[in-house]
């Protein structure tokens, strides 16, 4: 039989948060050790909000680190960045040629900035064109990922159906895997942890900026429990164990609040010391991700042959 493929991306847009890793992270690198892993960095995605090269490097390092910190063994699993695998962006063209502009259109991502009356650049309107080939290069069979990918997800479903519907059977249909219970992780205001809005919480947090973040968790109270300091507590303790403790501290905000910095700390303090482990030594911590590019490549450029043999324009 053959081995399940597992594959998820993260953009290099900022510092991951904890909703990034118990919405995704945690999923992909808890995968058993027969099964076959690619974790992307897909930088050229985030080129749509990082326009600073400085900052693109910066941001790039930071989350090679954070995975390596996390556990990742480099042995297992293919780690890489797009940019490393220019058959992404050369799927992504082809995927253009047979996806209507009313189909992309209808993506969450194009609506929400069309609602704000952005000015919307093409990259953003093709995004999912992209991400559909960052998938179905590698025939995946589940995509973790937090609720906000869904559609992402089906439209690299639909694509692969309907380039196999045009050229003949190329592409499998992956599944995205959505785990209920860490599929919205909210920030510090109780919207869905985000980048963008300012509200995360880092997964590598120095001791002050947790402080710093969880003191500013907005307290909505309802029965005298603090719901969004509640629903991030509950990623870090047992929820029975929580309930007790969140009735006898019933309106006690700050020292709800102190416990949550605590389990936090715990949690962190030994990923962030590992990380700072790797920062010794950045060189070797690229090397890895070289390497993984190397690897990917291989398995991108064999579909790709089989891609162009399928349009036809393989003529030598
Ligand atoms: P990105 O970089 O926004 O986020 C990375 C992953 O983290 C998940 N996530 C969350 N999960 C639960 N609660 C939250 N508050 C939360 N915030 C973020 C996201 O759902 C995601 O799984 N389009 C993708 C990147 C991508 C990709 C791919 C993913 C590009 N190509 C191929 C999978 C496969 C994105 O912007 O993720």
């Amino acid at each position: 039989m053959s081995k399940k493929v597992f594959l998820s991306g993260i953009q290099p847009s900022g510092k991951p948060h904890i909703g990034n890793y118990f919405g995704m992270m945690k999923q992909l690198l808890g995968q058993p050790e027969d099964y076959e892993v690619y974790v992307l960095i897909v930088d050229y995605h985030a080129m749509k909000s990082v326009r600073d090269s400085k900052e693109m490097k910066e941001n790039i390092i930071a989350v090679v680190l954070d995975y390596l910190a996390l556990g990742l063994d480099p042995n297992k699993v293919t780690f890489f960045k797009q940019s490393d695998v220019s058959e992404h962006t050369e799927l992504c063209w082809i995927f253009d040629t047979i996806t209507t502009m009313p189909y992309l259109m209808r993506a969450h991502a194009f609506k929400d900035a069309e609602a704000k009356n952005k000015e919307i650049d093409v990259g953003t309107f093709n995004y999912p064109m992209l991400m559909a080939a960052d998938i179905l290069l590698y025939g995946p069979d589940i995509i973790p990922v937090g609720a906000d990918q869904k559609q992402h997800i089906e439209i690299a479903r639909d694509t692969a159906l309907k380039f196999n519907n045009t050229y003949g059977e190329t592409f499998k249909l992956p599944e995205a895997m959505i785990m209920k219970e860490v599929a919205i992780i909210p920030g510090t205001d109780g919207q869905k942890m985000s980048k963008s809005y300012n509200n995360t919480i880092p997964l590598f947090a120095e001791y002050e900026e947790i402080k710093k973040a969880v003191m500013s968790i907005v307290t909505d109270s309802r029965g005298g429990v603090p719901q969004n300091v509640f629903a991030i507590h509950k990623l870090f303790r047992n929820e029975n164990e929580l309930n007790k403790i969140y009735a006898e501290k019933a309106g006690k905000y700050k020292e709800l609040k102190e416990l949550l910095v605590e389990d936090l700390e715990k949690f962190i303090a030994p990923l962030r010391e590992k990380r700072k482990e790797f920062a010794k030594d950045i060189p070797k911590a690229l090397a890895i991700l070289k390497a993984g590019g190397e690897k990917a490549k291989k398995v991108a450029s064999a579909k790709m042959d089989e891609v162009r043999e399928k349009i036809g324009v393989s003529v030598y």
